[in-house]
């Protein structure tokens, strides 16, 4: 019985790790695929300068909102909550074709203001 107890309580453990681990794995993968995808890539800058179409603008607010429901490897959870929901509003704004949706997105955007509280290394 005991040994059973040993196994289990290990068991729900590993468990436990394995799950916390991939967890935060997936929100690397998904910062990382945004990271790429918009902001490296010249997604976010193209519906900033409104030079982007529907479809576009669609997808970065897609992406920000898979964001927005990630942790930060660094930093408290408030700060990027206050973040990453300036971008989603700023991409639903230029999806809805609001006037000054280009400069909201541009100043949510700011990759500094966000890697130095943010990015780990
Ligand atoms: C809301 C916060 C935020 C903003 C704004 C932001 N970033 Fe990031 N970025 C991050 C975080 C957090 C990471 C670290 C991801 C990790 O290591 O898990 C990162 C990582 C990156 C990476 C490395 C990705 C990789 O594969 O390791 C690049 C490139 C990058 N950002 C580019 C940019 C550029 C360019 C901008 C501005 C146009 C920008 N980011 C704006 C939060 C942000």
């Amino acid at each position: 019985m005991r040994k059973f107890l040993t196994i289990a309580v290990a068991l729900l453990v590993t468990i436990g790790v394995v799950t916390g681990l991939s967890q935060a794995g997936s929100d690397d993968d998904t910062i990382k695929k945004v990271m790429k995808t918009a902001m490296k890539g010249d997604l976010c800058k193209r519906v900033a300068d409104g030079k982007a179409n529907d479809d576009e603008k669609k997808e970065l607010l897609s992406l920000f909102e898979s964001l927005s429901k990630t942790n930060p490897p660094k930093g408290d959870a408030e700060s990027w909550k206050t973040k990453t929901t300036a971008l989603v509003n700023a991409a639903q704004a230029a999806v809805d074709g609001k006037t000054g949706a280009g400069a909201q997105l541009k100043k949510a955007a700011t990759c500094k203001a966000c890697h130095s509280v943010h990015k780990g290394q």
